[in-house]
């Protein structure tokens, strides 16, 4: 049976990726070594019914992780920097499955989102592949909903706009965006219980509380979200853009196995990446300008089929409201896709909206699937 360590399985995506695994009977196909950069020594974990033979191994002890068959690390990317070149230098050959962005872009490392580039995986399993990045969030959660549409080639490009959930920034993200609003709420609580008390003096007070210096601010790097957005994700990169714009056409052109972003033959992806008071979906408003000016109903059938968790919601109001939200999708693995139209601009300009768990498809849930590619 193939020894697996496992990084990282604490953190919240390392927690997502335990439950899943478990749900899905994972561990009844490894021997998991659970690893640990604190408490080396400790008990370990139980995960899917399965003891695991030794107890927490240290996480920077290179020898012993190259003893593992597969790693699978969800411990961030400054591990990643810091351990995986001495292991590769050891002449370690075992799979390296990661959800940090440290090696994505690397000419050796594949992007896994199998649903949508199988046979990338494919490919690069036949020449020895061995590095499994998971992609950036809002990339795989976009595939995972237009996969049909690459997939045949009908895309000249997309503008993807953003709404991005706290989770995609952290787990103390979440949590401050909750004091916030907690806050918000305590601020008008009096006046919010007296039906009498005027709306603008609710929002005067709202608006004191965000600004104030007392707002529990310090984790989104000083600012607001509750009651608010953030229009800027990550550093800035070239162009204007941020770099979790770049990804978007980065990430993207790899994933499908294309040329690289802005060379011949990639397809231009780009837009505006913001955060807002969402707690782990991630939901973008897409405008894709297609190749040829395809029936709607022909677009609507090539999303729907395109995988098994992708599904159209009718462009109408009620379903809209009720199905196409974090609140419907979240601890979900369903990525519905909806309000398709074509827009003012052209037949050929299509307009969706696409909501995905941040935490499932977004993170975990590629790189369990690339374990039981590697184990199948
Ligand atoms: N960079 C993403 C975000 C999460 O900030 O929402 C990680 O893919």
């Amino acid at each position: 049976m193939n020894k697996v360590g496992l990084v990282g399985w604490r953190g919240m995506v390392g927690s997502v990726l335990m439950q899943r695994m478990v749900e899905e009977g994972d561990f009844a196909h490894i021997e998991p070594v659970y690893f640990s950069t604190s408490a080396a020594g400790g008990k370990a974990p139980v995960f899917g019914g399965k003891e695991a033979s030794l107890p927490l191994q240290d996480a920077s002890n290179v020898d012993m992780i190259r003893q593992m068959d597969i790693v699978i690390t969800c411990q961030g990317g400054d591990y990643t920097k810091a351990v995986y070149p001495q292991l590769r230098a050891a002449g370690w050959t075992g799979h390296w499955i990661d959800a940090a962005s440290a090696l994505r872009m690397e000419n050796n490392a594949v992007i896994v989102l199998d649903p949508v580039n199988m046979n990338v995986i494919k490919d690069a399993l036949v020449k020895g592949g061995r590095d499994w990045i998971g992609g950036n969030c809002t990339v795989s959660l976009m595939l995972m909903g237009l996969g049909g549409l690459f997939k045949q080639d009908l895309v000249e490009w997309v503008s993807a706009m953003t709404y991005q959930a706290a989770s995609g920034a952290g787990a103390q993200n979440m949590r401050e965006l909750l004091s916030q609003m907690g806050v918000l709420h305590d601020t008008v609580k009096a006046e919010l219980a007296d039906p009498a008390s005027a709306i603008l003096d609710i929002d005067r007070k709202v608006a004191e509380a965000m600004r104030s210096a007392d707002f529990p601010v310090k984790n989104f790097r000083g600012v607001p979200l509750a009651g608010s957005l953030i229009p800027w994700i990550d550093i800035p990169v070239d162009n204007g853009q941020s770099k979790e714009e770049w990804k978007g056409g980065a990430e993207c052109n790899k994933i499908l196995g294309r040329p690289a972003f802005r060379s011949a033959g990639s397809i231009p992806i780009d837009g505006l990446c913001v955060r807002i008071g969402a707690m782990r979906c991630h939901s973008q408003g897409l405008t894709i300008k297609l190749r040829k000016d395809v029936p709607l109903d022909e677009v609507s059938d090539i999303i729907a089929k395109a995988n098994d968790w992708v599904k159209v919601v009718p462009n109408q109001r009620e379903i809209s409201e009720r199905e196409l939200t974090p609140t419907a999708v979240t601890g979900t693995l369903t990525v519905p896709v909806g309000r398709l139209h074509k827009m003012a601009m052209g037949p050929e300009y299509l307009g969706a909206f696409t909501v995905g768990d941040q935490l499932l498809w977004g993170a975990a849930e590629p790189l369990r699937r690339m374990l039981r590619i590697l184990l199948d």
